[in-house]
């Protein structure tokens, strides 16, 4: 029986931006993100006449079809395996949750291509896999929280499970503004952004920044979580508008956005955010203050869309 293999996506509150091996996607630096409960994907892989890639019932061509078949090449030869695959994959992924689905999609496609070839691996060597997809996949093997050490090679890059049940009153509000933008990839944001002044020494606070995350995780500090990841955010895209040339994922939506947060935190109401390669922002925050929150976007801001989520589990087979 073919499989379906589930992977949801992840938010990292410690950023990756950079690789170190652009083959490998091995990182610059070391990340921390959080798997969502509301977005993952569905994928199953069987045996074709022909490669195919069916994503929500409908056949791709073209770039992301070539992006998938790229990558199952590279594990086939990895793994000493051949033939053409069918891969069917369903994103639960709305694109009003303004979030990339890449780090579900190919954790999801790691996981269905070793189900087809009964490959057995563990956490570890599955996230490694993960990893040569797309670098944020690594990170969505795990529920929770979970960091990618950025290791040296590809054995020693890859993700483990920080917290897989975490306990904390944290909430991730998916702010989908109404913006329209040209996409910059984060493979070419990441290249860009290393002309920056800022970079290097960015790069130099990551282990610092990274380990007082692990550590507020570890104490269940909203607080210390929420200020450590909008400053890790705000020095990704500070590092964004300062490299040469300069360019920005923001759009006037989004500093609003941002001004927005800040106001509701003067006024008592505790909430942070984070920002990816989009102008949309996620916004943390406790459970008690969720309405508020939303009922002041909603006001401010014309079809804008929002979705709650919290932590999700780890990578799973469905039958
Ligand atoms: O894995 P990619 O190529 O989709 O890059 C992810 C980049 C960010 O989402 C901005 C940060 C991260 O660590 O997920």
């Amino acid at each position: 029986m073919v499989k379906t293999i589930r992977a949801h996506t992840n938010i990292a509150l410690i950023k990756y931006w950079g690789k170190a091996d652009s083959h490998l996607r091995l990182p610059l630096m070391s990340s921390l993100s959080m798997t969502l409960d509301q977005f993952y994907t569905d994928t199953q892989i069987s045996a074709s006449d022909e490669d195919c890639f069916v994503l929500n019932g409908i056949r791709q061509k073209g770039a992301s079809a070539q992006r998938v078949f790229s990558f199952l090449k590279v594990l086939q030869q990895r793994f000493g395996v051949t033939g053409h695959l069918l891969v069917e994959s369903t994103n639960n992924v709305p694109t009003a949750a303004g979030l990339a689905s890449s780090s579900s999609a190919f954790a999801a496609l790691a996981g269905a291509f070793c189900a087809h070839y009964n490959i057995q691996l563990t956490p570890i060597e599955l996230s490694r896999i993960a990893r040569l997809g797309s670098g944020s996949a690594c990170r969505s093997i795990y529920g929770g929280f979970s960091v990618w050490q950025k290791g040296t090679d590809d054995k020693s890059s890859y993700a483990y499970a920080l917290d897989e049940n975490p306990q904390i009153d944290l909430q991730l509000l998916a702010v989908e503004l109404n913006t329209k933008q040209k996409r910059i990839s984060s493979t070419a944001g990441m290249k860009m952004a290393q002309s920056s002044p800022f970079f290097q020494p960015w790069l130099l606070r990551n282990q610092q920044e990274l380990e007082q995350m692990i550590s507020a995780v570890k104490a269940q500090d909203f607080t210390a979580i929420g200020n450590l990841a909008e400053l890790n955010a705000t020095e990704m895209h500070a590092v964004n508008l300062t490299a040469r040339p300069s360019f920005t994922y923001f759009e006037p939506a989004t500093i609003k956005a941002i001004k927005m947060v800040s106001e509701l935190r003067q006024n008592g109401i505790e909430c942070y955010f984070t920002i990816d390669a989009g102008p949309n922002i996620k916004i943390l925050s406790q459970l008690k203050n969720v309405k508020d929150i939303t009922n002041k976007f909603v006001t401010e801001f014309e079809n804008v869309k929002i979705i709650n989520a919290s932590f999700g589990p780890g990578i799973s087979y469905l039958n």
